[in-house]
């Protein structure tokens, strides 16, 4: 999903000022670019050195750049003024608030999300009445050019000198303030100012003895109705083991109208819900007695829970103990390179810059969702399954994310996909946006179809080893395929309608739903897609009547598409479209990049009449993956095709940082014209991704955008839904995915490579291009695609030979990528 604010942006045409001048410190990118030369000589390189978290913490790219395991429940990042939804922000003209250990990364949200229990070191030369608590008066300005960050670590220094670091365990961890030499350590630790200002009430106990705190309360939704709320513990261990000494504590109460309390000695809140005047904020304020002279350094331990403050000290006992920092540090690191080095490259022979786009998007490509297992509320309170929040959302995670797991980490993979299905047993449908374990809104409808598949067509001989059900997991895509949810803005799908006149038609009487009746265009594109998932899982499932029904209603797509209406001179658009049949018309361009109407409203307001979600009519007019071959008939045939292809992206239509849009350059591959999509990708990949902190053409999406740059570079293009890779030309000479569930490796060489080609625009007679295809010694059936359970489930050797004869090589010289239309997916693997 677009953020609202790189919507607004975007149709304004404006760049955002403080690109220029964006964090974090020079010696990152020094460090990166040395690791990345020395590995040219070593076999096994640290894949964490490669990694750049703050790829994304501008341009609205909302990623966290904070101290997280791979999956982590807790990213201890700081929290910055301003708009910041994932906590940091690279902006240097923005505020820290405090440091907090629950975030998402790549998120959606104009409001935030999480940033709950901040805590800020402070200096407050003239004692404990005098310390600047609330929100404003504590934020401060960072240290220029000190922000750093590597995989499990996070650190910044304010500009009074005093450095703050942490690192993780799953649902724990430990944060290490460095005072400046001489100072007194105060910290203020809040109770009610989350990011998104969503506080309902909540307790903190100060037990000074233990030298512990306990805090938590009801927040609510980051993305979703705002009068759902979830419940957040944390617990705060002040004494590192009994080597520091507490001073004073006590609590603090203020607001923005001139209330400044501080209560010496006190040790318990109990708010409610404030109701008049904005947060009622309060908090702890506690200090340490130190060896006066030295440079003061204070550890706190920190661990979180969903459940309870009890369980959020056993969580801060069991994983991290009374381990150091370092050894907390080095287990995270392991980890990830563990993760990361499912993925390995040749790296003396890849451009480095590509070296750092793509472990940085791999790293993010495991940082969320985040495992709260063992950590559910609600109606998953007693949940045996496992539990993954920040599901955020299943509309942007589908199309690249999963696909990206289901490549190397099938019992990750897995794991989700019970989570998934969970939803269902609990909630009667799958969770489309879970966000702070609330539902969130829907986008397409319930994308969840399309990842479960994926996860069933791909590994439905493991399934029952990986612990899923595929009998359950097809009553769980039946639910969404058939039952009306009560408001399909949070589950489900607008069925009963969407059945009846096989589109979701608009303004009409539907006495089945509530829910504001906008995006019919999109929604029945999106709809159509879901139930091309459920088809393929009938056909694996061998349910003959489903294979059918599903196959038919995977082609309502037709039903919107309007083939009267031109735009630019090309004819036929997707429209929404009334219950008696007429068509509602909208212009094409209408929420466009090339739509300069500022107030239109284009994502989930009310008030969006165009009829398609962040996106045009244009943009999702290429929307049909499962059937492209007969979209290339609607719009007129292939030469049409491709003409309408360059057009769209020449004239401005195409949003890179857009989900509808992932598949588009790839889709000359349906017209018989690979090396044209060959092209489209070095553009699209060097126009819009690079390795600086504005380096993600918006939104990560949580990490949609971090897995398409992932695929980009591998030279890959999953269907989901499907086994099918379509085949482009890797940025990268050699490359070897593991897989250690099925304990098979897959080594790609990409022959005649040449790292010239590896800019925008590939210099003329530079090899490039897909000359032919072998695995395993075997030609390819088709330069275009081949399939997981050939390629990647079999592992060996894939080779892709490349030529500079790019008219040779525009030709699939063998089958076109699957369509239903021309008889393709016919059979399940
Ligand atoms: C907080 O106060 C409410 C009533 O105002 C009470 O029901 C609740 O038990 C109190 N909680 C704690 C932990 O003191
Ligand atoms: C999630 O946490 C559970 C409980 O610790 C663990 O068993 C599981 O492997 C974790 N999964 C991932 C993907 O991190
Ligand atoms: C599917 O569509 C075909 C052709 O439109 C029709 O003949 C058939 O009855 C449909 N099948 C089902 C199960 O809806
Ligand atoms: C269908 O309904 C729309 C909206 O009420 C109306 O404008 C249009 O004329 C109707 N079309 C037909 C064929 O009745
Ligand atoms: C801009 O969009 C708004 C909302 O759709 C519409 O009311 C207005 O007429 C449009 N303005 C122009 C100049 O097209
Ligand atoms: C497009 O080209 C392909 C292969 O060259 C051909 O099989 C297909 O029929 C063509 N499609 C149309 C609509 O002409
Ligand atoms: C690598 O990326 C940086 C930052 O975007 C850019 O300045 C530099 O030109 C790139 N180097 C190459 C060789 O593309
Ligand atoms: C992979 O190897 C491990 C360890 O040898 C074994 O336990 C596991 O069953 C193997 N997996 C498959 C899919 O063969
Ligand atoms: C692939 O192309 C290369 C270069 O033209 C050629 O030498 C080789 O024989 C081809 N391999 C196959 C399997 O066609």
């Amino acid at each position: 999903m677009l953020s609202s604010h790189s919507l607004a942006a975007l149709l304004l045409g404006l760049s955002l000022p403080w690109s220029t001048s964006a964090q974090p410190s020079p010696q990152l990118q020094k460090r990166i670019s040395a690791a990345i030369k020395a590995a040219a000589h070593q076999t096994n390189p640290d894949y964490t050195a490669f990694v750049n978290p703050f790829i994304g913490t501008d341009n609205d790219g909302d990623v966290c750049p904070g101290a997280s395991l791979p999956f982590g429940m807790v990213k201890f990042s700081t929290d910055l003024t301003g708009y910041a939804p994932a906590g940091y922000v690279a902006n240097p003209k923005e505020k820290i608030r405090g440091i907090s250990p629950l975030h998402d990364s790549g998120t959606g949200s104009s409001l935030g999300t999480y940033g709950n229990f901040e805590i800020m070191p402070l200096l407050c030369p003239k004692g404990f009445d005098t310390c600047t608590t609330t929100l404003a008066a504590r934020q401060r300005l960072r240290k220029l050019n000190t922000d750093d960050a590597s995989p499990g670590y996070f650190a910044q220094t304010l500009d009074n000198d005093i450095k703050m670091e942490a690192t993780p365990t799953r649902r724990a961890g430990l944060e290490r303030f460095t005072f400046p030499a001489g100072s007194k350590p105060y910290f203020v630790l809040d109770l009610a100012n989350d990011l998104p200002v969503s506080f309902a009430g909540g307790t903190l106990d100060i037990n000074p003895d233990k030298g512990r705190i306990t805090i938590g309360g009801r927040y609510g939704s980051s993305f979703g109705p705002g009068r759902f709320n979830y419940q957040a513990f944390a617990c705060y261990d002040l004494l590192n083991g009994g080597k520091q000494k507490l001073s004073e504590y006590g609590v603090w109460t203020g607001d923005t109208f001139g209330l400044d309390a501080k209560g010496l000695g006190q040790t318990h809140l109990n708010l409610t819900l404030n109701l008049i005047g904005g947060v009622y904020q309060s908090g702890a304020l506690f200090s340490y007695d130190v060896t006066p002279k030295a440079k003061p350094q204070i550890i706190i331990r920190v661990g979180v829970s969903f459940r309870s403050v009890e369980q959020a000290c056993a969580n801060a006992e069991t994983e991290v103990g009374s381990a150091t920092f370092e050894e907390i540090l080095a287990r995270a690191k392991a980890e990830w390179q563990e993760k990361l080095s499912k993925v390995e490259i040749d790296v003396a022979g890849t451009p480095a810059n590509v070296t750092e786009m793509l472990y940085s998007s791999l790293y993010r490509a495991s940082l969320t969702p985040n495992n709260a297992t063992g950590e559910t509320q609600g109606v998953f309170e007693d949940t045996s399954a496992f539990y993954f929040d920040s599901l955020y959302c299943s509309w942007d995670t589908f199309r690249t994310f999963y696909p990206l797991l289901a490549l190397h980490s099938p019992v990750e993979f897995a794991q989700i996909v019970d989570s998934y299905i969970d939803g269902w047993r609990k909630n009667g449908w799958m969770p489309e946006c879970r966000a702070n374990n609330l539902p969130g809104w829907t986008q397409g409808g319930s994308s969840a179809d399309n990842i479960v598949s994926h996860f069933a067509v791909n590994y439905h001989n493991e399934a029952e080893r990986l612990g899923i059900n595929l009998e359950e997991l097809y009553s769980a895509l039946l639910a969404d395929g058939e039952l009306n949810p009560p408001e399909w803005n949070i589950e489900g799908r607008q069925i009963n309608v969407y059945k009846q006149f096989g589109y979701v038609p608009f303004a009409v009487l539907d006495v089945s739903s509530t829910g504001r009746q906008t995006r019919e265009g999109s929604r029945t594109l999106e709809y159509a897609f879901e139930d091309f998932g459920i088809r393929q899982v009938a056909q694996l499932l061998g349910k003959a009547d489903d294979v059918q029904k599903y196959t038919n209603r995977s082609l309502f797509y037709r039903n919107v598409w309007d083939p009267t209406v031109v735009s630019d001179g090309f004819k036929g658009f997707p429209q929404k479209r009334y219950s008696n049949g007429t068509f509602a018309f909208n212009n094409p361009v209408d929420c466009s990049p090339n739509d300069h109407n500022s107030s239109r409203a284009c994502s989930l307001q009310g008030s969006n009449m165009n009829g398609f979600y962040e996106s045009s009519s244009w943009e999702y007019s290429w929307f049909a993956p499962h059937d492209t071959a007969h979209l290339i008939e609607l719009m007129g045939g292939n030469v049409t095709f491709v003409k309408r292809l360059d057009h769209f992206f020449d004239a401005g239509y195409y949003l890179a940082g857009n989900e509808p849009s992932f598949q588009t350059p790839i889709g000359y591959h349906y017209a018989n014209h690979p090396a044209k999509s060959v092209d489209r990708v070095r553009e699209v990949v060097f126009t819009n991704f690079d390795i600086t902190a504005a380096g993600l053409p918006g939104n990560d999406d949580q990490a949609a955008m971090a897995s398409l740059l992932s695929f980009h570079l591998l030279g890959l293009y999953p269907i989901p839904s499907t086994t099918q890779f379509l085949i482009l030309s890797p940025f990268i000479p050699k490359y070897t995915i593991h897989n250690s569930f099925l304990n098979v490796s897959t080594t790609v060489t990409t022959l005649n490579y040449d790292a010239k080609s590896v800019q925008k625009t590939i210099p003329p007679g530079t090899a490039a291009y897909v000359q032919n295809v072998t695995v395993n010694g075997v030609p390819s059936p088709s330069r275009c695609h081949f399939d997981f359970y050939d390629v990647f489930r079999t592992g060996g050797e894939v080779v892709i030979t490349l030529t500079a004869d790019k008219t040779a090589a525009d030709d699939c010289l063998g089958s076109l990528p699957e369509s239903i239309s021309t008889g393709g997916f016919a059979k399940a693997r």
